[in-house]
């Protein structure tokens, strides 16, 4: 293995396009980063009550999260402990138990091992015992309805690890009385990509906006909408590798993309309510111009609500999993407006969302070219400095313009790649108190 470190120059941005390409190094992403992070497995109104259940990744481990008999949600490996095969061929859906293909072991919800055919030849076999041989379970925690799960025992808890970013992540799950959901159904799609190309776009690109989604996307761009971007009215924010980049002056304007009018009144007529909720910062966040990704493949949009996982399937591909939030006090009218606003701009048929995977292909695909893959990619962009005393939490640059965010999701990539254990990676500071309407700036 070569020298990690020496692929990755945050300070200066320059990051070698091996990254990207090289499939001893995915290998170690999933050991190192996908086997250790806190990842985004469901939403807790996807798995409601008891029997409900969705199936999903964490890297490439497939997973099943259930809802138990004990209201608690399980996470747990999709692979049967007898011979491996997979256990729920499903998306979604409820039941009561989960009965393998193969020789028909039978677990709960729980994933605990609960019976199998002719038991009696188990029951006569020295040492065997049920409770060794359930589904292999994650470690599961919530955030404000957003369900996160990891592998690592000495991993910290999931507070710790979203850290100051809470703070953000408020503007969007904490904007009403009631919490927010999921819309029924999941997109799934396939795109030759490395993961990593839309995590950082996602993280702090706001610079691809104005030239990707200007010519063909000029008739939802235009009159209600936009990406005017100001850098001397927007911010890029990042805590522990997570980063949003956000305007605090073209309110609405994401919300205002998706071309339906009644939305962003709808949004206009709660800014005052939100404002007194959350505070000005967050209350511009809510729909603003921007875009956000949670450590290390768990993106969304503020406006849109479109929330995406970028599923890793080997180096150069994954599957894009996408979901529309709403706030759940909402009336079904304005969710389904949503949800149409939000497949109109992102979904596999989505104008934006076209843009954007044909850059993130290419971008890929290029490095094939084993001359190609000797290069190097500037992510430098620097107008301005890191702000020393700023008002908001993490770390703040002031101006979206900036390839800042995009920096420190490649130096949080190094840190965990580098780390032998949890303990080996640093955690930013938490703020305290980190109370609503702590910053009203
Ligand atoms: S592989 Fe599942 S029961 Fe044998
Ligand atoms: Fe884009």
């Amino acid at each position: 293995m070569q020298d990690l470190s020496a692929l990755i120059d945050h300070e200066k941005g320059i990051i070698d396009r091996r990254v990207f390409w090289d499939d001893t190094i995915y290998q170690l992403e999933l050991e190192r980063i996908f086997a250790r992070a806190w990842l985004f497995v469901a939403h807790e109104s996807q798995v409601k009550d008891p029997g409900d259940f969705v199936t999903t990744y964490m890297g490439e481990d497939a997973v099943i999260v259930a809802r138990g008999k004990d209201k608690n949600i399980h996470v747990m490996l999709n692979s049967c402990p007898h011979r491996g095969n997979r256990v729920c061929f499903a998306g979604e859906g409820k039941i009561r138990s989960f009965v393998c293909n193969y020789h028909g072991w039978a677990f709960g919800l729980d994933g605990a091992l609960n019976g199998m055919p002719n038991n009696e030849l188990y029951d006569h076999t020295p040492g065997f015992k049920k409770e060794d041989w359930g589904l292999h379970k994650a470690r599961v925690a919530s955030y404000r309805g957003l369900v996160f799960a990891t592998f690592a025992p000495d991993a910290p808890g999931l507070d710790d690890y979203l850290g100051d970013f809470r703070w953000y992540l408020d503007a969007i799950l904490d904007c009403a009385d009631g919490g927010t959901e999921f819309l029924p159904g999941t997109t799934r799609s396939a795109l030759k990509t490395n993961w990593k190309f839309p995590a950082d776009n996602f993280v702090g690109d706001i610079y691809h906006a104005l030239w990707t989604h200007l010519g063909g996307a000029e008739p939802t761009l235009g009159p209600f909408g936009g990406v005017k971007v100001d850098n001397d009215t927007s911010y890029q924010a990042s805590v522990n590798g997570h980063g949003w980049e956000f305007s605090v002056q073209n309110n609405f304007g994401n919300a205002a993309t998706m071309g339906d009018r009644e939305i962003v009144r709808y949004m206009r007529s709660e800014y005052e309510a939100m404002e007194k909720r959350l505070g000005k910062v967050r209350a511009k966040m809510w729909g603003s111009v921007g875009s956000a990704n949670i450590f290390p493949n768990f993106a969304f949009l503020p406006g849109y609500f479109t929330f995406r996982l970028f599923q890793p399937k080997g180096p150069h591909e994954i599957e894009l999993h996408a979901w529309t939030l709403v706030p759940s006090a909402v009336s079904d009218e304005l969710k389904d407006r949503w949800r149409i606003g939000a497949m109109r701009t992102f979904s596999p048929g989505g104008i934006l969302e076209m843009d954007d995977g044909e850059n993130w292909e290419h971008a890929t695909t290029a490095n094939a070219g084993a001359i190609t893959r000797q290069q190097k990619l500037c992510y430098t962009m620097a107008p301005r400095a890191q702000e020393k005393d700023s008002v908001l939490p993490g770390r703040v640059h002031h101006g979206q313009l900036n390839d800042a965010n995009q920096r420190l999701f490649y130096k949080r990539w190094l840190e965990f790649m580098m780390a032998e254990d949890w303990s080996q990676i640093p955690l930013d500071p938490i703020s305290k108190p980190l109370s609503q309407g702590a910053i009203t700036w």
